[in-house]
């Protein structure tokens, strides 16, 4: 008694508390599913039934065509030939899930079909009111490829392709034409149709600009379908250069145009001298009455995304020759030196000459620092008194006629004189060697026949004594002492010891 009134209890619970359409039998499906031939589709389905008393049931889920063919069955040979191995009931049937799945879907499979639940110990149903047909498409669209309006140069980028399908249990695979990362994501759609999204991450460059970007979605059964989009890689300007004549005449005008590679091309451009001086602004620059001094320029190319400078440009500004002023000859002991200092550009061919034009001279050196060239010549110009210099480069000639100095006349004279000085001085020293050899030699033949005496000596008077005694010829010493004697009469008694000495010596021969 008491248990009766338990499950009555419960029962009215379970009545509360249970929404009303569970007490009734039908099927949630949708009207048509849009399938693609050869691929697979999902029905998608969800049944209801009265709710039974009992709990765990076995379930049995059949799907018919209206005519009653067997669409499925969980027996396979109760299945309709048209369907054998095509068909699976992808749901839980505990769960009332009862989709079904064609794989691969026939063009004569459009139904409509129905469901048909058989419940153990309870009831069967087949649920007539909810039918589902399926309209077989070729295709089911293009993909649709979305990329985002503003792509820059080294910026992380989302892209994504999206495609419908009916088939959650084997979507469609994406390959990208880019490489980068794929993830994808499916989202339920009305009429058991999905919508697959794959988005493609990547950092694109400058060189993915104008690049095609494809995107193909490989259905299961093989069928594909792809779709493509250009991007348009924006990037601040590269390759900035000044471009200009090779090489402009001083005086005359040149264009410089600025070069670069940008997307969106340049809006503005900015000439600038290497201080940061702004010359002008545009695309080409004009600059008139070029000099050799205007130094390096330069272009900045400016786009929405970023500016560029070039590097630093010089002109090669070409000029006739000049001869610099420090040129010059000089003099000195060792002879003439001229120096010529040439400027020009490109460098010139140097032409030297003295008294006679068709005589070339030879320069001793020639260097060249930059643009100046330094010409040398040394003591070769014979009797010439100028030096001529004419350079000449494909811009003209120049000619420099440089005086060469001369010995001044007094220092010629000096020298002269000195050389004169030099001869007499020469001539009196031999003309007195001759002398002193000559009479030596006399000497010594009256020294043979009247020998010296002591009384002989004495007996003259001091200066014309040692004058006779000191005798010059035996050697030069002795010569010279007798000299000194004579000069330094306060000595008297050395030119006497010496006398004895000589005398000695004499007697010794
Ligand atoms: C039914 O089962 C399928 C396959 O397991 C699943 O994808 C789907 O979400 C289920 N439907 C419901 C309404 O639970
Ligand atoms: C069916 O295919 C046609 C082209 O064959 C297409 O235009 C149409 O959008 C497709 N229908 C669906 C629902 O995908
Ligand atoms: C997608 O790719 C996976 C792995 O390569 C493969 O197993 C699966 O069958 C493919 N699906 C389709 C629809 O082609
Ligand atoms: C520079 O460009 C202008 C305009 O295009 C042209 O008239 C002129 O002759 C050019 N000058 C030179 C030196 O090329
Ligand atoms: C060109 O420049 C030089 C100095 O660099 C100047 O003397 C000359 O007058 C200028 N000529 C013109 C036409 O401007
Ligand atoms: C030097 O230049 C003048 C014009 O300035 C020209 O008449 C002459 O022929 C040139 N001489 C040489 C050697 O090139």
């Amino acid at each position: 008694m008491s248990f009766s009134c338990w499950l009555l209890c419960i029962s009215a619970l379970w009545l509360k508390v249970s929404p009303a359409e569970s007490e009734s039998w039908n099927a949630e499906v949708p009207q048509s599913v849009v399938g693609l031939e050869g691929s697979c589709v999902v029905i998608p389905c969800l049944f209801r039934y009265p709710g039974p008393t009992k709990q765990a049931s076995h379930f049995t889920g059949i799907w018919y065509t209206e005519s009653h063919d067997k669409v499925y069955d969980p027996t396979p040979s109760k299945i309709s030939s048209a369907f054998q191995h095509r068909t699976s009931l992808l749901g839980d049937l505990s769960q009332r899930n009862c989709s079904l799945k064609i794989n691969p879907l026939r063009r004569s499979d459009s139904g409509p079909f129905m469901f048909r639940i058989e419940i153990e110990d309870f009831n069967k149903y087949t649920y007539y009111q909810n039918k589902v047909s399926i309209t077989i498409n070729d295709s089911l669209g293009q993909p649709n490829i979305y990329i985002p309006e503003e792509i820059n140069s080294g910026k992380r980028v989302t892209v994504t392709c999206s495609v419908f399908h009916s088939c959650p249990s084997d979507p469609p695979n994406f390959t990208w034409s880019h490489k980068g990362t794929i993830s994808s994501q499916s989202l339920q759609q009305t009429n058991g149709q999905w919508k697959i999204t794959s988005s493609l991450s990547f950092t694109p460059s400058k060189t993915d600009n104008k690049k095609k970007l494809t995107c193909t979605a490989a259905f299961l059964g093989g069928k594909k379908v792809d779709s493509m989009k250009t991007l348009e890689v924006k990037y601040a300007p590269e390759n900035v250069a000044v471009i200009s004549e090779n090489s402009v005449a001083e005086g005359s005008s040149v264009n410089m145009t600025c070069s670069s590679d940008s997307n969106p091309a340049p809006h503005t451009y900015h000439w600038f001298t290497e201080a940061r001086t702004l010359l002008s602004e545009g695309h080409t620059f004009t600059l008139n009455n070029v000099s050799r001094h205007i130094g390096t320029i330069y272009c900045t190319a400016i786009n929405t995304v970023g500016h560029t400078n070039s590097s630093p440009t010089q002109l090669n500004v070409l000029y006739p020759p000049e001869i610099k002023t420090g040129s010059s000859c000089t003099l000195d002991t060792s002879g003439v030196t001229c120096i010529f200092v040439i400027d020009s550009h490109p460098a010139s061919e140097i032409k030297l000459w003295g008294a006679d034009p068709s005589t070339e001279l030879r320069r001793t050196n020639e260097e060249k620092h930059g643009t100046l060239t330094i010409v040398i010549l040394q003591g070769v110009l014979g009797f010439s008194d100028a030096v001529h210099c004419q350079a000449t480069n494909s811009q003209g000639n120049y000619t420099m006629t440089l005086k060469v100095p001369q010995y001044p006349e007094t220092y010629n004279s000096k020298l002269l004189y000195i050389s004169i000085a030099a001869t007499v001085v020469f001539v009196m020293i031999i003309g007195f060697l001759v002398w002193i050899i000559r009479r030596c030699r006399r000497t010594e033949a009256h020294l043979s026949l009247q020998p010296k005496t002591e009384t002989n000596v004495s007996n003259q008077s001091e200066p014309s004594r040692k004058c006779t005694d000191v005798n010059p010829c035996y050697d030069g010493s002795q010569h010279v002492y007798g000299n000194m004697a004579l000069e330094e009469p306060y000595e008297e008694e050395y030119p006497y010891d010496y006398a004895s000495e000589y005398e000695e010596t004499y007697a010794n021969v």
